[in-house]
């Protein structure tokens, strides 16, 4: 009998937001989403200026948590799943935490997409998902050793997960998804008529 292991394992988390904390009513957090964006001149440029589809929330307010009780909530929530986390993760901290560094809102419109990317500065980043019509696009995961595998046949189309090249997640509103932050993502095109809304954070080390 052969013994075939995984080796340097990639953690993806994934979770109902309900799992910790204090409930958090999707609908109100949908309508604080958008009225915080309706709201948020500074932001609304910015994604002007820099061609980002839709709106984010991520270049001009920083205090989500401190502006608005409902972040605030949601925040307690998310240290608890990130905690839990990095339990699985087998992390060692020592006697620092991991805290939130950033919490920002994203709404997609048709035809929208986030291009590939990792969040430097970060140990933990994750998404909390707010609206997904149908038609809204997964978040898509690429393996972190890719550049290393030119020589390497594909995968078959029915490969595990933890075989794939690249893994879509496909979390529905109230989810909570949670990776390390050096793993690379992207959210491909929007195909739905509707907003995909999400929010977004970072943990860092401290
Ligand atoms: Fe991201």
């Amino acid at each position: 009998m052969s013994d075939i292991k995984s080796l340097f394992a990639t953690r993806l988390y994934h979770a109902k937001l309900s799992a910790h904390g204090a409930p958090i009513d999707p609908s109100e957090l949908e309508n604080s989403c958008l009225v915080i964006a309706d709201e948020d001149e500074a932001g609304q440029d910015w994604c002007e200026e820099n061609g980002f589809p839709g709106y984010t929330s991520y270049a001009s307010l920083s205090d989500l948590p401190w502006r608005f009780p409902i972040f605030k909530d949601l925040v307690a929530a998310l240290d608890a799943h990130v905690a839990a986390f990095a339990e699985d993760l087998a992390f060692d901290l020592g006697d620092k935490k991991l805290q939130l560094e950033d919490i920002w809102i994203n709404i997609l419109p048709e035809g929208g997409i986030h291009t590939s990317h990792i969040h430097p500065h970060s140990v933990i980043s994750g998404t909390t998902y707010v609206a997904m019509p149908d038609g809204a696009s997964a978040i898509k995961f690429e393996d972190p050793r890719l550049a290393m595998m030119m020589a390497a046949p594909t995968r078959v189309k029915d490969a595990r997960d933890e075989l794939r090249t690249f893994f879509y997640a496909k979390p529905a509103v109230g989810d909570v998804l949670l990776w390390e932050s050096w793993l690379r993502h992207e959210v491909p095109m929007n195909m739905s008529e509707e907003e995909r809304i999400s929010v977004s954070f970072n943990y860092r080390w401290d």
